[in-house]
């Protein structure tokens, strides 16, 4: 990002930060000399996650909790707060997915992911509020194009991130007295992610894929991290409650994948 605001300093906290679209953003904060912490449940990955983010030679430290669990993840912000101080920026991005159509979900299956997507979100803002205390303080969720696109087979994450913007809304109105903003970010289908390994696992769907989204590629962690880190500076400082596709326009619908064949198949377009 040309021009981007200095997180010198900051403190950064990342939830689900130890691999993925999540690391990708905790990396960005990293290299911007960001004092970063990252949340999530494998101590291994945890341990990955930190010596890559250390390479930009500052501060990072993981802390293992389930976001499912209320207790714990009181515990990893208490910890955080203890190392790091007052947090500047915290992402809320925890996650599981796997599709399945309505009736091969037991209910233990819907309520994982709405466990871990939204109450687990829930969790992670509420233990993290009493540190959010430092001028210009916001939160960024990470939400799906799942919350307003419906998609068959992920009835479990269509609920639960609808459920996850909601509650950023709620909370810009109820937090912005306090001077902390609230914003979703909308990832499209990003390469070489876990998300996008298990909703195309195949090269010609994620080929398939790639071709639906308007701007003809799939995105990456750094077009992700790059509105984070917009929505986390002091150029968003009057942006709150906003959800913010960055998903090359996929989120648009079928009506320009239909206008691109079209063109193709009349010869107006390779
Ligand atoms: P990922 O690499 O699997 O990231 C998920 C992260 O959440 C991991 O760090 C995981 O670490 C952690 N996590 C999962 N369950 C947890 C729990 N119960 N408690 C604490 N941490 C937990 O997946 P990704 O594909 O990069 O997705 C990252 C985010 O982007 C998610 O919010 C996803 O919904 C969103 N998104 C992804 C795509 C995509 O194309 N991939 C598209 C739209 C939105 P542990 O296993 O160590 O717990
Ligand atoms: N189809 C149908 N049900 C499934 C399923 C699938 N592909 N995968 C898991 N389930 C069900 C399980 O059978 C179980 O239900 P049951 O107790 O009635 O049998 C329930 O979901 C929970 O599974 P479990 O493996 O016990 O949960 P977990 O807490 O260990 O893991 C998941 C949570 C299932 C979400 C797991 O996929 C995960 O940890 N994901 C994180 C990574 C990820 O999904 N990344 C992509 C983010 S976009």
């Amino acid at each position: 990002m040309n021009s981007s605001p200095s997180f010198a300093g900051s403190v950064v906290a990342v939830a689900g930060g130890s691999s993925g679209i999540n690391l990708g953003i905790a990396d960005a904060f990293a290299a911007q000399g960001a004092r970063v912490a990252v949340v999530s449940r494998s101590r291994q990955k945890l341990d990955a996650a930190v010596e890559r983010l250390l390479i930009h030679g500052g501060e990072a430290i993981g802390f293992s909790a389930d976001v499912r669990d209320p207790e714990a993840v009181d515990a990893a912000l208490s910890a955080i707060h203890q190392a790091f101080g007052d947090i500047d920026v915290l992402v809320s991005g925890a996650a599981g997915n796997f599709p399945a159509p309505a009736l091969g979900m037991s209910p233990n299956a819907f309520a994982s992911v709405v466990d871990i997507d939204l109450r687990g979100t829930f969790h992670v803002l509420r233990s993290a509020y009493p540190y959010l205390t430092r001028p210009g303080a916001s939160i960024i969720n990470i939400s799906a194009p799942q919350a307003y696109v419906p998609m068959a087979f992920q009835a479990h994450v269509c609920a639960a991130k609808a459920g996850v913007d909601m509650v950023t809304r709620v909370l810009a109105m109820e937090w912005g007295p306090a001077g902390i903003r609230v914003n979703s970010v909308v990832p499209g289908p990003v390469e070489g992610t876990e998300g996008m390994k298990r909703l195309s696992p195949t090269p010609e769907l994620q080929q398939a894929v790639a071709e639906s989204v308007p701007l003809g590629r799939l995105g990456t962690p750094m077009d992700i991290a790059n509105t984070v880190m917009f929505l986390a500076s002091p150029l968003a400082g009057y942006v709150t409650g906003a959800i913010i596709p960055v998903d090359g326009g996929w989120s648009l619908g079928g009506a320009s994948v239909v206008a691109a064949r079209m063109a193709k198949a009349t010869g107006e377009s390779d």
